[in-house]
């Protein structure tokens, strides 16, 4: 049986309906077919791919061209999920050049739905690429193209100022036209605060089990990933006898709600 078509509409129903939906990220067509044959809604095609594809320390060099190059390999080994593709560090600093570089992502790579950090700021292009039919992700909590500002990969939120502060970016960029949220590390409590509040689907990273969907680094969830492994991702492939089963143990445990788990969230 061929999988079903994933819209926006699709996951904003699911939201409705209080059904969770699984998230992973890949970078070729041979994983995206697994992913789409084995219950995967959502496959990111992440600019984590500088680092887990090109093995950068981070993932601020990646390209347009790059994310495009591997959005069409990904278009073409999965055609019913929803394909998100991820807008490099500087490719969406103002609204001329992000409408540019979206229009890329789905004409040449073939995306369905474009992700971009940034909060508040990052509302008028959130604003200008909606009105265009652009649907786009905003990217909220740890933003990786910040680590240098950041000082590192922290989880945000803990303090109450940074916490409002969030949860009022994630109302802003809903309002203007945003059609999905990602939360990278931030606390439970927050997390399912944000997505309370909300109308549209919220995905979590590092984020607890109380959002709309989890997604993880495709080679973090494989175990694969050199060197450090973050403590909010799992590798499902121990225990498992396939990838396939690996990938199936990984959509059920995020639709029953029982990944991530109190180990692999943050107070
Ligand atoms: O680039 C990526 O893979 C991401 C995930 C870490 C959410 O943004």
């Amino acid at each position: 049986m061929s999988p079903r078509k994933i819209t926006v509409s699709t996951l904003k129903q699911m939201k409705a309906e209080g059904e969770r939906f699984a998230v992973l990220t890949a970078y070729d067509a041979s994983f995206a077919y697994q992913l789409e044959q084995n219950g995967v809604e959502v496959i990111l095609v992440g600019d984590t791919l500088g680092m887990v594809i090109q093995g950068l320390d981070t993932t601020l060099p990646v390209s347009i061209d790059d994310v495009i190059y591997h959005t069409r390999a990904v278009r073409r080994g999965a055609t019913s999920v929803l394909i998100m593709a991820d807008m490099p560090f500087m490719s969406d600093a103002t609204p001329e050049l992000a409408v540019r570089n979206a229009g890329r992502l789905m004409k040449e790579g073939g995306a369905h739905i474009v992700k971009l950090e940034g909060g508040a700021n990052q509302e008028e292009v959130v604003r200008r690429l909606s009105e265009l039919g652009i649907p786009v992700c905003s990217h909220l909590g740890l933003q990786p193209q910040s680590v240098h500002k950041l000082g590192g990969y922290k989880v945000q939120g803990r303090e109450a100022s940074m916490a409002e502060q969030i949860l009022s970016d994630a109302g802003r960029l809903v309002e203007a036209g945003a059609d999905m949220l990602l939360l990278e590390c931030v606390p439970r409590e927050l997390a399912a605060q944000v997505t309370n509040s909300v109308s549209v689907p919220v995905i979590g990273i590092g984020a607890g089990p109380d959002t709309d969907a989890q997604v993880l680094v495709l080679y973090d969830m494989l175990g694969i990933t050199p060197g450090h492994r973050p403590k909010f991702s799992h590798d499902f492939l121990a225990g498992s006898e396939s990838i396939a089963d690996a990938i199936q143990a990984y959509v059920e445990s995020v639709k029953q709600g029982s990944f991530p788990d109190a180990e692999h969230s943050f107070k």
